[in-house]
């Protein structure tokens, strides 16, 4: 029997606007299909702490919370972008936001671009602010529709229908060549994309989609004033191989495989971003636990993205089961700053870091003094 998936992909083929129903093959993929990064990891596994035997703290003193723009988060997560623009990911958003208010943590949507496209899925989107008046709320739209001519109108449009604290601009260009309807047509992208965050208030985010973003990448993005960089390297669920497995054809569906592992790993993307850029860093790609985040926290990001376990959470169909997710990685969290002394996030900025293997080699590459992070 043909998945449900392969109807909706035919149909895309065919018809070249059914943003919607691309959406939910996309979840229908990730759901059914192991769509993690293969030989490429994200240089989580190459970092390790200095174990505190002698803690003198008490667990449950530590302070998790931090802020980020301008909203205060029991701790530094936000659940990455995923869904919007049909009914169905209407109940997935309900689920996801419900739960974000309920533990004060951050949220991203899926990309608006459904909703510029058509009205009726508006409300999948709303319903995010609806469910969480009070929580941090990140807009997303692709680079693909900005190289495309979106106007300052429609990008405020965006940021009104969630009340977005913040919106995402997500860079994919690894997706779109895999996608037989991908926007592959990006010239003139840093000139519109400077003038469109120049003409807006609130903080843009560049994000990639789980191939990161490079040094080279990272200064392009200075450049065009973003104020927050969502690095989303390779190592987590790869986009080559979720849109691999979506199409049929052949051309693309082998390009993808080839593909399947192409990008930065999220830890040297991380750390080059803090390195080289101002502004506030999302450590994302492949972030599986509460260890994992502080990690990324001690390696200079701000605050960590996940996408995919939070989908697996959302199919028991409760919220429960969300904000069950997100104190099982809180607690993760607490251990870790109980097991290296640190009383508070910024505390856990500053802990020694030993760093080996790949990631090691990566940052001799880049010229990155390894010793600092031990000596600290
Ligand atoms: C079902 C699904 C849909 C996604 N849709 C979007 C999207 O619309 N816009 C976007 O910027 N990223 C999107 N992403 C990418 C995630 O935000 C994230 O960058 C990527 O999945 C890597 O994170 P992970 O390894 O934690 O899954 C989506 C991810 C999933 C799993």
């Amino acid at each position: 029997m043909e998945t449900e998936y392969k109807v909706l992909t035919d149909k895309i083929e065919k018809k070249n606007n059914l943003t919607s129903d691309r959406k939910l093959a996309h979840i229908q993929i990730c759901l059914e299909h192991d769509v993690q990064g293969r030989a490429i990891t994200t240089g989580l596994e190459d970092i390790s702490f200095v174990h505190h035997a002698t803690t003198d703290l008490n667990l449950n003193e530590i302070d998790l919370s931090c802020e980020i723009f301008n909203k205060k988060l029991s701790i530094p997560l936000i659940i990455s972008g995923m869904t919007g623009g049909h009914d169905f990911t209407h109940k997935l958003n309900a689920f996801l936001s419900q739960a974000v208010e309920q533990t004060n943590i951050g949220m991203g949507v899926g990309s608006q671009r459904a909703a510029l496209e058509n009205d009726e899925v508006k409300e999948s989107f709303n319903i995010v602010r609806e469910k969480a008046p009070n929580s941090l709320i990140i807009g997303n739209i692709g680079a693909g529709q900005i190289a495309q001519g979106l106007t300052n109108n429609q990008f405020q449009e965006l940021i009104d229908m969630i009340k977005a604290d913040a919106i995402a601009v997500h860079f994919n260009p690894l997706q779109e060549a895999i996608q037989p309807e991908g926007d592959t047509e990006l010239k003139g992208l840093h000139e519109k994309t400077r003038q469109l965050i120049q003409a807006h208030s609130v903080p843009v985010i560049a994000k990639e989609v789980g191939a990161g973003f490079s040094l080279h990448d990272i200064r392009v993005i200075k450049k065009m004033g973003f104020q927050a960089i969502d690095v989303q390297g390779a190592g987590g669920t790869s986009w080559a191989g979720v849109e691999a497995i979506r199409t049929s054809l052949p051309k693309f569906k082998n390009t993808g495989e080839v593909y399947w592992d192409w990008g930065i790993p999220t830890v040297l993307s991380t750390i080059l971003a803090k390195r080289n850029f101002d502004g506030i860093i999302i450590g994302s790609g492949g972030v599986r636990s509460g260890l994992d985040i502080a990690k990324l926290i001690a390696l200079g990001a701000d605050a960590a993205g996940i996408a995919i376990p939070f989908l697996f959470t959302v199919q028991q169909h409760s919220a429960e089961a969300v904000v069950q997710k997100i104190e099982e990685i809180t607690y993760q969290l607490r251990v870790a700053c109980f097991l290296t002394g640190s009383r508070n996030i910024s505390e856990l900025k500053k802990v020694p870091l030993i760093i080996t293997g790949k990631t090691a080699g990566l940052l001799k590459i880049h010229g990155l003094d390894l010793s600092a992070y031990y000596s600290r």
